[in-house]
């Protein structure tokens, strides 16, 4: 069943070729086969393959013939097969290979890993990705908002026509907005673009916090009959960066407080479905994230469709690499051969740009462009000029959304430095790690602020939070030390929280990914979330930091170290409140609290006329206290009322297994995802229990796998069985057919929990 990713299915092994940056999984090359008839056939129809994406390489074969083919592994592409079809047992073939390794930095996955399609259209239609709605100005004095409507179309008969074109635009509630229309004279063969600018009375804005969205529907019209129609979702807002506010939306400064994403799904490999990515996205929306940065290539549409209806203010990227390749395992420039998106950049690069703007182009979500990450190119002489070429046919193609390109080495030593042209040729300028070359560490943009009072700044990647979730061992390196984890991105936060100009910025990474490895580890944990999307206690520091809504009050470490009494144990408390008072057992512990509250620092507020951003040293707090089991209890205060109350307990051995579904009905194809616990005696969920987890399923599902976030658990996700990590695991199954599936789950052979999903049409 697609979508399809071979490499998961396949045990990873050191020695594999696609090595650190591929997560050392297996690749190769694959065939897929379709049979199947068009009965019966339009011969009056056009038709195509709609490809969302294939990694990488891909060679379209139909009924023996090659009808097309594809390079780079994250674009979406069509093939026309008009007039090579038949009405009995078609085959459809497509050759993937993904052979030529190391050719990423990160886990790739290998195949048909998203959606494919059969189009049919009209002989008069629409173009593909033809319909592009923008909003071209918000007049809040009036009341109104003017939108512009390009479509394209398209007249593959041999003779000329008069066509029509009618767009009508439907609010929530299914009410008519406005009904526009053109008319367009087409030559034989030609294709040609319409356009009208309707106006919205008292527009319904969307923002992240209020995602509101519109239905357009756009009917092609011949003769007065409909012979193409396309429904889009829109949504009426305008994005623009400032020199003095930073990112303005609907004319109004937001700060952008986002995470990088990769497209991996941990069990699922490169496979990403929408009940995946929604499940994710809620966290990282409640976690007060507004901004997805798609690391480092254009994502599942599905993926910018949830954006849209959540809320999430969207950098899409295209590149990571232009003509000169990186080293795919040691994170730079290349001396030995490395393959990759470089290889079909001089080809394709115009097309594969033109093509993620004109299928992304009306997601009201996405914000900026992004024409490339840490680029070589950035430093040598020609760079500037490949950066006009691309952020040319960025402006070509979209009037309404500056152009950024993510540089690492502005601060850099003279000969591997950004070049200035570089940096002067983007709209926006992106900074990757701004704070890297110790000439920033703490001043970040200023000097460049002051060199460059008009630029625009945005960070396009900072470091994040990165660590094991539930690990409080403390020491130091890549897995971090629970204590001091979050030191980087505090001194960030507390520069940008009081600084306009600055954009905002992008933590890599909201969540961990597969790849980017070092062995015996699969993957690299820099998230706030793990693989299985499970919480690490640094998503409790983005929420007290980022989620004004809502109160965080969040201890940690766990409470569970037995045989280390009389040892200092450091506490943590990530939370919002004013102040905390920590109590062990009933005893008093003390009281710490903000110097400056609220610490928010994004917030505007106005003392004595001025506009100020209030921040404090820390952004976290902490007391040093002697372990002995027994309880923790905190209790946090706003303005000297109690606002919440955290405990957190030594627990005993465990004694009952937990199975909880995110969703228990999902419909055919969908992914039903459970996630498992171990409780105590007393009803205390044990944070470091790690049983082994058999599990058995029957019915309607296709097992995909158990995780539990445990970069150094080098098993298959598929195994049937597997070891609880830090008091999690997740499992996934696949509904294949209306019905239902059974799971069972054994805990250490002893302890048993099911599970029963509904699978509906
Ligand atoms: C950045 C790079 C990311 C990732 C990260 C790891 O420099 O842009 O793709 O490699 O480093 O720290």
């Amino acid at each position: 069943m697609l979508p399809h990713d071979w490499s998961i299915r396949i045990p990873l092994s050191e020695k594999m070729p696609s090595g650190a940056g591929g997560g050392y999984a297996a690749c190769g090359i694959g065939w897929y086969r379709k049979h199947f008839d068009l009965d019966p056939i339009d011969r009056q129809a056009v038709y195509s393959f709609y490809f969302e994406g294939v990694y990488m390489d891909c060679t379209i074969y139909l009924n023996g013939e090659r009808t097309g083919a594809h390079g780079y592994g994250y674009g979406s592409f069509y093939v026309d097969v008009t007039g090579k079809l038949r009405e009995k047992d078609n085959i459809v073939a497509v050759r993937v290979n993904n052979s030529a390794q190391p050719n990423s930095r990160w886990y790739t996955g290998s195949g048909i890993y998203r959606n494919v399609y059969l189009v049919k259209k009209g002989p008069v239609h629409f173009g593909n990705f033809g319909i592009r709605c923008a909003t071209n100005g918000i007049f809040p004095e009036i009341k109104a908002a003017n939108l512009q409507i390009r479509s394209m179309v398209e007249n593959s008969t041999e003779k000329q026509k008069q066509a029509g074109v009618l767009h009508k635009l439907y609010d929530r509630s299914g009410e008519l907005i406005f009904s526009a229309g053109t008319a367009v004279s087409l030559e034989a063969g030609e294709q040609t673009d319409t356009m009208c600018r309707p106006q919205v009375e008292n527009p319904h804005l969307w923002t992240p916090r209020d995602p509101y969205l519109y239905t357009l529907e756009s009917f092609c019209l011949l003769d007065g009959e409909i012979v193409d129609q396309v429904k889009t979702q829109i949504g009426i807002r305008t994005a623009a960066f400032d020199a003095d506010e930073g990112f303005m939306l609907n004319g109004k400064p937001v700060k952008i407080k986002g995470v990088c994403l990769h497209h991996d799904c941990g069990i699922t490999g490169a496979v990403g479905t929408r009940e995946l990515w929604e499940r994710r996205l809620r966290m990282l929306k409640d976690m007060g994230c507004n901004g997805i940065r798609m690391s480092h290539n254009p994502p599942a549409p599905v993926l910018l469709d949830l954006c849209d209806e959540m809320g999430f203010l969207v950098m899409d990227e295209i590149y990571d690499e232009w003509m000169l390749s990186k080293n795919k395992n040691e994170n730079y420039y290349s001396e030995s051969m490395a393959f990759g998106a470089s290889q079909f950049f001089i080809r394709d690069s115009r097309k594969e740009l033109t093509a993620m703007i004109r299928r992304d182009y009306n997601h009201p979500s996405i914000i900026l462009w992004s024409i490339g990450n840490e680029i070589p190119e950035q430093s040598s002489v020609d760079g500037s000029r490949i950066a006009s070429f691309l952020q040319e046919i960025c402006h070509e193609e979209d009037t309404t959304r500056m152009v950024t390109c993510a540089c690492d080495n502005i601060m850099a030593y003279p000969d591997i430095r950004t070049k200035r042209e570089f940096e002067e040729v983007l709209d926006v300028v992106g900074y990757n790690y701004v704070g890297r070359w110790r000439e920033r560490a703490e001043t970040f943009y200023d000097e460049d602020r002051r060199l460059y009072p008009k630029r625009r700044f945005i960070g396009t990647e900072n470091p994040g939070a990165g660590g094991i979730r539930g690990d409080y061992q403390t020491r130091g390196g890549m897995t971090g030390d629970y204590r001091t984890v979050m030191i980087s991105h505090e001194l960030l936060w507390r520069y940008e929280a009081s600084r306009n100009f600055v954009a905002g910025d992008f933590v890599w990474t909201g969540i961990d990914y597969l790849g980017e490895a070092e062995w015996p580890r699969r993957g690299a944990d820099f998230g706030a979330i793990d693989t299985a999307g499970f919480k690490k206690d640094t998503f409790y520091y983005y929420r007290s930091i980022w989620n004004q809504d809502d109160i965080t009050l969040h201890l940690l470490p766990h409470w569970n170290f037995q045989g280390e009494e009389g040892h200092y144990k450091t506490v943590i408390a990530y939370t919002n409140c004013q102040y905390v008072t920590l109590y062990l057992n009933d005893r008093l512990i003390g009281t710490k609290g903000y110097y400056e509250y609220p610490r928010f620092g994004a917030v505007r507020s106005w003392t004595d006329g001025r506009e100020k951003n209030p921040t404090t040293n820390d952004l976290h707090l902490a007391w040093d206290v002697l372990y002995e089991p027994g309880v923790l209890r905190a209790e946090g205060f706003v303005d000297g009322r109690l606002a919440a109350e955290a405990v957190v307990e030594t627990t005993e051995r465990p004694v009952r297994l937990i199975a909880k579904a995110y969703k228990d009905t999902i419909r055919i194809g969908e992914i039903a995802q459970i996630e498992l616990y171990m409780e105590d005696k007393n009803g205390r969920r044990v944070p470091d229990a790690e049983p082994v987890i058999a599990c058995e399923i029957s019915g309607e599902g296709e097992y995909l796998g158990m995780d539990g976030g445990n970069m150094l658990d080098l098993n298959m996700f598929r195994e049937k069985q597997r070891r609880m990590f830090a008091g999690a695991l997740l499992c996934e199954a696949r509904g294949m057919k209306k019905g239902k599936i059974n799971l069972r789950f054994i805990a250490d052979q002893e302890m048993e929990a099911e599970i029963e999903i509904r699978v509906t049409e």
